[in-house]
């Protein structure tokens, strides 16, 4: 059944040089899930908690699934999609698209979350920073009245400017996806050190201020308490799977145009450190003034980055105000790496299906990954009864980014460990990584992806699946006057959404020879 190709891989495009793979790997990696969502799961999960169950995952889950994701790039070749029913079949193509299809949701909230990073990022020259907030911080259910970045943050997200800047990102991850690997590479030469610039920037000053390391003691502290709750468990193992891109085929697209004799244990282990020392590294920057200025990021996970920390930098003396640009500017361009390997883990597996131009698939992402976006945004989706609870859009983000990040990555993980651990078979894998690599991977991998791992994503499924349904669906407490069939539709809708653009374009015919259209863009 594993019949493998010569890597076309100069047709497709392919990497420059392993930097440039590494770069544009680490910069997917590198996003909002390292400074919004890690700060925010870490906080919720009672900072020291949520520390080692977080670090046991990587080693347990992350590095593992990452060395599968990048060896049925470089094995076939080909994106997600193509590559899965080269390796193990039809089924394989069903589940393929299935994440694919997921990732789709997952781009269109994360570009409409970084529209709104950029939409702070000015208002940070305007009137953001301008008025000190009054510890402490009440959270986003209850809005409080002072002039501060969470009144700031409401009255953005009530204009239309965020629709301007939805699609500038839109734009911009366009752009840099342009000419595929060669615009790529050009702009994470750039972003990618970039962001670490402006992380160190900022760690270096939370931690000059006075107080600052006792938030560090927070987040590093353990707390056995929390080691012993499920429900930490589950957290940071979605965390790591959203954090390392895993289980979309984003990095299957990426690892695609590398060589067929890549070490992809060196490649994986890399891209891994990179993106959790940035994660440490933005989780004591940002702990470190939280502390400071005594802020509770209750309410959603976006409080703490966009209302938190915000509040904390307008308390900085006149000039320092500037960290509160730095930071949105650090939170677009990480972002954006990010968004941008999304959209080319889509885009490439259209290509490599259909046989179109890079144009077309790009454009077949975009247009109904942009309408998405801008409902999200929509200034009209905001209902003045709602005040109580913030707006429609931001509620009808969280529901479905519960959905989405909760469910879709671990069963995208799920499937690739079971459909290559089992049909193409983990000695075979093994072998093929094992023959590029200096370190060996030993026969515990095979029981690590047919066993260890699918057990672990399936118990992690199953309790979050059971306590959705058992505690009031996710998004039922949220008193949403007129709308309250939402919260139920919502994950319906995504489900079958997902599961027929998987039907319909497996069945499709596969294009056996892609056009040499990287270098011809019409
Ligand atoms: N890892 C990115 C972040 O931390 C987001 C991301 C990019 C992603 N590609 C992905 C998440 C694929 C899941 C799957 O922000």
């Amino acid at each position: 059944m594993a019949e493998l190709t010569p890597n076309p891989a100069e047709d497709r495009g392919a990497w420059k040089s392993k930097l440039g793979f590494i770069l544009a790997a680490s910069g997917s990696a590198i996003g909002l899930g390292n400074i919004v969502f890690f700060a925010s799961n870490a906080y919720q999960y009672g900072g020291g908690a949520f520390y080692l169950p977080y670090f046991i995952a990587l080693f347990v889950l992350g590095i593992p699934v990452m060395i599968i994701e990048f060896s049925i790039g470089t094995m076939t070749g080909k994106s997600f999609p193509v590559a899965m029913r080269q390796l193990v079949g039809k089924r394989g193509e069903y589940a393929a698209w299935w994440t694919i299809s997921c990732a789709l949701f997952i781009t269109m909230y994360y570009i409409t979350i970084l529209g709104w990073a950029l939409t702070m990022f000015v208002g940070a020259f305007g009137g953001l920073l301008t008025d000190p907030a009054i510890a402490p911080f009440t959270g986003m259910d209850t809005p409080t009245d002072g002039p501060n970045a969470t009144v700031y943050f409401f009255g953005m997200i009530a204009t239309w400017a965020p629709m301007l800047s939805v699609a500038a990102i839109w734009g911009m991850t366009i752009l840099i996806l342009w000419r595929g690997t060669k615009t790529i590479e050009a702009a994470v030469r750039i972003f990618v050190p970039l962001m670490w610039l402006f992380m160190i920037i900022l760690i270096v000053r939370g931690l000059t201020l006075p107080g600052g390391v006792d938030g560090v003691l927070y987040l590093f502290t353990p707390n056995m308490d929390g080691i012993m709750d499920v429900n930490v468990w589950q957290g940071a193992f979605a965390q790591m799977f959203f954090s390392l891109s895993l289980g979309l085929g984003t990095m299957v697209a990426y690892a695609s145009y590398l060589p067929k004799d890549a070490d992809q244990i060196n490649n994986s282990m890399l891209v891994s450190f990179l993106n959790c020392g940035f994660e440490y590294i933005a989780g004591v920057a940002i702990f470190a003034m939280l502390f400071v200025y005594a802020l509770n990021p209750a309410g959603t996970t976006l409080s703490l980055s966009f209302f938190a920390i915000p509040q904390g930098i307008a308390n900085f003396p006149f000039g320092v105000k500037a960290f509160g640009a730095f930071f949105f500017f650090l939170l677009v361009i990480a972002g954006l790496t990010s968004a941008v390997s999304l959209v080319e883990g889509m885009a490439s597996s259209l290509i490599d299906k259909l046989g179109i131009s890079r144009a077309k698939g790009l454009t077949m992402v975009m247009v109904p990954g942009i309408v998405g976006s801008f409902a999200f945004a929509l200034p009209n989706v905001i209902d003045p009864t709602l005040s109580g609870d913030g707006t429609l859009g931001l509620t009808l983000l969280d529901i479905v980014d519960h959905w989405a990040f909760r469910y879709s990555l671990l069963i995208g993980g799920l499937f690739e460990c079971i459909l290559i651990g089992w049909i193409l078979g983990a000695d075979k894998l093994r072998a093929f990584v094992n023959k590029n690599s200096k370190f060996n991977l030993g026969p515990w991998f095979n029981v690590q992806i047919k066993f260890v791992i699918p057990i672990i994503l399936s118990l992690v499924i199953a309790g979050t699946l059971w306590q959705d349904l058992s505690g009031g669906l996710y998004g039922s407490t949220y008193d949403m006057e007129g709308y309250q069939w939402l919260p139920a539709a919502l994950p319906v809708f995504w489900f079958l959404s997902t599961v027929v653009m998987s039907y319909v374009l497996t069945n499709r015919p596969t294009q056996e020879h892609a056009p040499h259209n990287v270098s011809n863009p019409a």
